[in-house]
Order: structure tokens, then C-alpha cells, then sequence
């Protein structure tokens, strides 16, 4: 097994004296970056008495005794069950819409961010700005995900620059409505090949990274993102879309039986509405997404708004962090209500 330092961790060895606990290890692997923040700034009125771990599945607490009261009083210190702090996260289609929702969200929680998507230019534009306006550092690595050679192309470059992938956001995603009648091939072709073969061939082509990073402690994750219009009946007539993201969240379900037990855990979230340059154009605000009124579209949803950074971002950190290392091949509704309120 790795230790922290090997798996890239800040660490610091003095914590191994410091604690007398005889599963100290097992509590220094699995949240080194915790024991460094509590370490390094030690709270003045409570000392490390005595850390255990309650159970061999990682759940620990650390007793603390407040200090000259001699009193029996105890609280229970919470490990930081949520942290992706230096995880390194690839997420497709970063560069707007829900993919940059959450390359923010995980940039602002202390995560190494790659994103990709096919328009160069505002690709790195983008990571750009998520860099000034979050801190920490996000990369742009442009690259056509609906075939292989950009998919080869994009890992490459990725391989070229880390050793790991702790994370692996399969957000890239294209749609197609036209009446059934008319309903083209290429609107067939283009939204299968970006949603479901990208998705797919993507993972595969991360795998070497992802066990890389996978430990059974801390589990390597893949989280793809469907939609409400694979589980319910959509509004608009996007039979190919809505095909896809069902195969999404099948494929999903295959996936995590497959790689479970490699300590890679996959999942899904299906999105209800969100404002972003897919949902205007299908809602008819033709691709804008600043200057329009969502809450027309809001309004139709069972919260009442359209989703956010928050809404989206917060289950996509909880997916990728020791809260969610026991939830495998779910997906999970991110859409106000609007799946479950459906006939
Ligand atoms: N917005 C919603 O209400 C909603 C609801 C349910 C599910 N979703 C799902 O959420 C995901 C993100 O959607 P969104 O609304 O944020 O859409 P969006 O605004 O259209 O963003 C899509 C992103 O994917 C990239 N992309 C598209 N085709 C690609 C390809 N072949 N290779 C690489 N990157 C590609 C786009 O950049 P380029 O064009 O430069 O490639 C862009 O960064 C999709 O999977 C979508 O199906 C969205």
C-alpha cells in the first residue's frame, strides 16, 4: 500500500510520533490531508488524546479531552468527509455549462482541475478564468471526445503530465430535437458518439490513471452525468439524446460492477434544468444564457428555479470524496423535484 507522500499528499511524519494510537497508519493514509491541517494549526484548548479507528472501513474519530479542565468531557471530532483538497480531477466539456460549474466548484475545494472540450480557444480561455477567479491551478486540454483519436490525443497529453487521476468527470455531452419524421442520422450519430462512445472509450482510456490512484481506503472515482430525459418521458421530441443518457446511466451501472472491485467506484447524476448553452437552445432562448429569464423555465420545475454551482457541484463533490466511497453504481437525481413530481 501507498503512503500519503507516495500518493502526492502534503504530509507530515511528525504526526506519526506525535499520535500514540496503534492504528495511527490506517488513519494517516486515509486522511493524511486532515491530520496536516489539524496539526499544523492545533487548536489551543484541546489536546490529541487518543485516536482509534471504530472500524476497519475507515471510519475514525479522534477523542479529544479539553485541556487543564481534567473534566470527562469529550467531543467527537468529525474527519473531513468531504475534502477532494489536491485531488486531480478531469472534467470533459469544462469549458462552460455544468462541466465549468463544477471545474469551479472543485478549483474552489483545493482540487488540481483538467478540462477539455473541442473549442480550443475557449477551452484555455476558461481555465483562465476559473484560475483567477477560484485560486488553485486548472489546466486546458482541448481535444474532439466523440472520437478516438481525440480521446487518445487528450489522455496523452494528461498522461504526459501526471502519474494519477483521482477523479474523472464524464460531463461532455451534445443534443438533437427535431420531429420524428425528420429526425436526421447526423442528429442520430453525433449525440450517441459524444454521449455514450465518448463517455465509454474516455473511461477506458483513464483507466491506466484511475488504478493508479485507486486505493481501497480511498477509492478512484468516475462520475457521468446523464440526465432527468433518461429516466422519465422528455418534453422535447430528443430521441437520440434521451436514448443516450439511459445507455449512460446502464452503462454506468455496468461499469461500477466491472471496476469495484479495483477500487474504482463509479456513479451518476442526472441533472434536471440547468441554464447553460444546452438547455436555451432547447427552451428557445437560442443559446443564451446571460440576459434571459430562467425563471420562466424555473417556474415549471417543482423547486420553483432552475439548478445551480451549489446544487450540481455539492453532489459531485460529495460522489468524488470519503462521504461518497460506499455509494457505487447509483444515479442520482440533481433536478428539484422534477423526476420525482412526473406521472
Ligand atoms: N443543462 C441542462 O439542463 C442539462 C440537463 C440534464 C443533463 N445535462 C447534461 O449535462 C452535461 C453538460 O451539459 P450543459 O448543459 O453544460 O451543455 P453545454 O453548455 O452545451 O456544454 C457542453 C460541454 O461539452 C463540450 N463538448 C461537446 N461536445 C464535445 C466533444 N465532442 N468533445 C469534447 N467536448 C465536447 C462543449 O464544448 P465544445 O462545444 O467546445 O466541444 C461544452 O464544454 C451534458 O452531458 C448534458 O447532457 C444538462
Amino acid at each position: 500500500m501507498r503512503t500519503g507522500e507516495e500518493k502526492g499528499y502534503e504530509t507530515d511524519n511528525k504526526l506519526k510520533k506525535r499520535h500514540l494510537c496503534p492504528s495511527n497508519e490506517f488513519l494517516f493514509l486515509n486522511y493524511p490531508q486532515k491530520c496536516v491541517q489539524e496539526t499544523s494549526a492545533p487548536r489551543h484548548d484541546v489536546e490529541w488524546e487518543n485516536v482509534f479507528v471504530a472500524n476497519s472501513f475507515n471510519f475514525c474519530y479522534a477523542k479529544f479531552v479539553e485541556l487543564g479542565k481534567h473534566s470527562n468531557l469529550e467531543t467527537v471530532y468529525m474527519p473531513d468527509w468531504f475534502s477532494i483538497k489536491n485531488k486531480i480531477t478531469l472534467v470533459s466539456g469544462g469549458s462552460r455549462g455544468i462541466g465549468e460549474m463544477i471545474a469551479a466548484g472543485f478549483l474552489q475545494h483545493g482540487a488540481k482541475v483538467y478540462i477539455t472540450s473541442r473549442k480550443a480557444e475557449v477551452c484555455d480561455a476558461t481555465a483562465e478564468r476559473l484560475q483567477q477567479d477560484y485560486g488553485g491551478e486548472c489546466v486546458s486540454l482541448p481535444g474532439d471526445l466523440s472520437k478516438l483519436e481525440g480521446i487518445d490525443d487528450v489522455v496523452t497529453r494528461l498522461h504526459d503530465r501526471e502519474s494519477r487521476l483521482d477523479i474523472l468527470i464524464n460531463n461532455a455531452g451534445a443534443s438533437w430535437g427535431a420531429p420524428i419524421m425528420e429526425f436526421p442520422e447526423i442528429g442520430w450519430d453525433k449525440v450517441m458518439d459524444t454521449n455514450v462512445k465518448g463517455l465509454f472509450f474516455l473511461t477506458q482510456k483513464c483507466l491506466p490513471l484511475l488504478r493508479e490512484a485507486a486505493t481501497y481506503e480511498d477509492p478512484s472515482r468516475v462520475v457521468n452525468i446523464g440526465s432527468v430525459d433518461g429516466i422519465r418521458t422528455p418534453k422535447f421530441e430528443n430521441f437520440s439524446y434521451a436514448a443516450s443518457k439511459a445507455a449512460v446511466h446502464h452503462l454506468t451501472r455496468q461499469l461500477a460492477a466491472r471496476l469495484v472491485r479495483e477500487n474504482i467506484n463509479v456513479n451518476a447524476i442526472a441533472p434536471g434544468p440547468f441554464p447553460t448553452w444546452m438547455l436555451s437552445g432547447g427552451v428557445g432562448f437560442g443559446g443564451k444564457v446571460d440576459g434571459v429569464d430562467w425563471s420562466i423555465v424555473g417556474k415549471k420545475n417543482p423547486r420553483g428555479r432552475v439548478g445551480t454551482m451549489e446544487d450540481i457541484c455539492g453532489l459531485a463533490i460529495y460522489l468524488s470524496s470519503r462521504a461518497g466511497a460506499y455509494t457505487v453504481g447509483e444515479t442520482i437525481t440533481c433536478d428539484g423535484g422534477s423526476v420525482a413530481c412526473s406521472n
